[in-house]
């Protein structure tokens, strides 16, 4: 089972604009910075104390970011809890009857094991587990 959240996951119009606004207000740390063109999304982890905030943009309209952005306005995007196993977290979550966007862990953006939940499941927030 998650054992705490991982990171808090933002969607923004503007990731440099974003990222100095978190420096500046918050003393939050770069600490990874990575793109992917076939999802077409650009994302930044940031430290603040012991926690992180993933900061993230579209790099196409027509990209799942994108069209969060476009329907919701920039904002809160997802909450990701850390799980030690990622294989069991999601044999779990089957088990408890939620639905998956990913039936099987993938590698994210930065590294990670992960998986989401459809929001449908977990009281319209995205969710999503990263291994470790
Ligand atoms: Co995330």
């Amino acid at each position: 089972m998650p054992n705490q959240i991982h990171h808090v996951g933002v969607a923004v119009a503007d990731l440099d604009e974003s990222i100095r606004l978190y420096r500046n207000a918050l003393g939050a740390e770069l600490v990874h910075r990575a793109a992917s063109e076939a999802e077409g999304l650009e994302a930044a982890v940031l430290r603040v104390g012991d926690d992180e905030i993933e900061l993230m943009s579209a790099l196409r309209e027509d990209s799942p970011v994108g069209k969060f952005i476009a329907k919701r306005g920039p904002g809160l995007h997802h909450v990701a809890y850390r799980v030690t196993d990622i294989d069991v977290a999601l044999a779990g979550a089957r088990e408890a009857g939620l639905e998956l966007i990913d039936s099987e862990p993938r590698i994210g953006l930065h590294g990670r094991r992960i998986a989401f939940v459809h929001p449908k499941s977990m009281g319209g927030v995205l969710t999503e587990f990263v291994e470790g």
